[in-house]
């Protein structure tokens, strides 16, 4: 994937608070692209593989158990440096640091319920849309 995309999901607990709208026209209005979206509810072995990276650490059992929890609504976006503008847009993970007009400011309510993924590299956001998406799913 170009460094211009990157993957997001907007969380169970942000789509079962009909958010998902709302959270996509703000990232619309800072100058993300949607390239490509669906709404499916993960399994457990796929959400253990998507938080493989994690697994060890104490919060991972919750992680898979909360994005399992409800349907989300994985997308690929586009902007110029898009990872790291994405993780600007979305803000800290814990929404008590999130700064104002951040996605987890307005929406998240605690760190582990916060709303919103984003790829934390371009490595990662190449595995993370190959996951969710095939490269036909994908405006070119
Ligand atoms: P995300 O960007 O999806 O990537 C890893 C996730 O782990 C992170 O957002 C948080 O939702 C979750 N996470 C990180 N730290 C904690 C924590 N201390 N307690 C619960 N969940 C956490």
């Amino acid at each position: 994937m170009a460094a211009n995309r990157t993957l997001t999901i907007i969380k169970p607990d942000a789509f079962a608070a009909n958010n998902a709208g709302n959270i996509l026209a703000l990232l619309e209005k800072k100058g993300f692209k949607l390239i490509a979206s669906r709404v499916m509810k993960l399994s457990q072995a796929q959400a253990g593989e998507f938080y493989a990276v994690h697994a060890g650490r104490p919060f991972y059992g919750e992680l898979v158990e909360f994005m399992t929890s409800g349907y989300c609504m994985p997308m690929v976006l586009e902007k110029a440096d898009a990872v790291l503008a994405l993780r600007d847009a979305i803000g800290a993970t814990d929404p008590a640091e999130a700064a104002e007009g951040t996605v987890r400011k307005l929406y998240a309510e605690s760190k582990g319920k916060n709303a919103i993924h984003a790829s934390d590299s371009d490595e990662n956001a190449a595995r993370e849309s190959r996951f969710f998406f095939a490269e036909t799913d994908l405006i070119r």
